[in-house]
């Protein structure tokens, strides 16, 4: 017999623009009994993103929307997401960034994941600079998104340290390890859990 969670769980989009796997391991720890949160929605701006087979897969909704017209775009997501009454976005990989306007007019958390040790080395190619700074450790990040890039309240970090061998490529595999891990315990300690 199925159990009750004892709760009613978040309901949950998250964006992705590629590969999919915080989105995965996100689906995953969504369906565990102590999860706050159950996704819902799925949304893309790359209609080629890989991650889309988790929809399919998962059996849940997925939407595409072209940033060509941000604005419009932007307009359009801001609409499913209140139909889906979502209070909880999860950026995972998502490529574009979100308008101060989108971010005021969601009114629920925006998570973000990114694969640096914020404050340092925000936006993109965070482990060649790591690297070529000859930095002994990265890591990665949670934090909350605001109006501006990578910038916003830090919920949950991980250190990975890097040896000499590390390649950008090698440095990338070893941080998502932590990535897959850090996203659950992050959305845990959002919401007091
Ligand atoms: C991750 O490294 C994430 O930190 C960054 O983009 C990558 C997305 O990977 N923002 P995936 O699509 O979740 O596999």
């Amino acid at each position: 017999m199925a159990q009750s969670t004892g709760f009613k769980k978040n309901k949950t989009a998250i964006f992705i623009s590629g590969r999919g796997s915080n989105l995965k391991s996100l689906i995953k720890f969504s369906k565990t009994k102590n999860s706050p949160i159950s996704i819902d929605l799925i949304i893309s701006d790359n209609e080629k993103a890989k991650g889309l087979k988790y929809a399919n897969m998962f059996k849940i909704k997925k939407r595409i929307f072209r940033f060509k017209d941000k604005v419009l775009a932007e307009k359009k997501i801001l609409l499913e997401v209140k139909k889906y009454n979502i209070n909880l976005i999860c950026l995972a990989g998502f490529m574009k960034i979100l308008s101060k306007k989108f971010i005021k007019n969601f009114k629920g958390k925006i998570l973000n994941i990114h694969p640096s040790l914020l404050p340092k080395y925000k936006g993109l190619n965070t482990h060649r600079r790591a690297i070529n700074n000859k930095e002994n450790y990265s890591g990665c990040t949670v934090h909350l998104v605001n109006h501006k890039l990578d910038s916003g309240e830090i919920i949950l970090q991980n250190k990975v340290k890097i040896s000499k061998k590390d390649t950008p490529e090698s440095l990338a595999k070893k941080i998502l390890v932590q990535e897959h891990k850090i996203y659950p315990k992050a959305i845990l300690k959002l919401f007091n859990l």
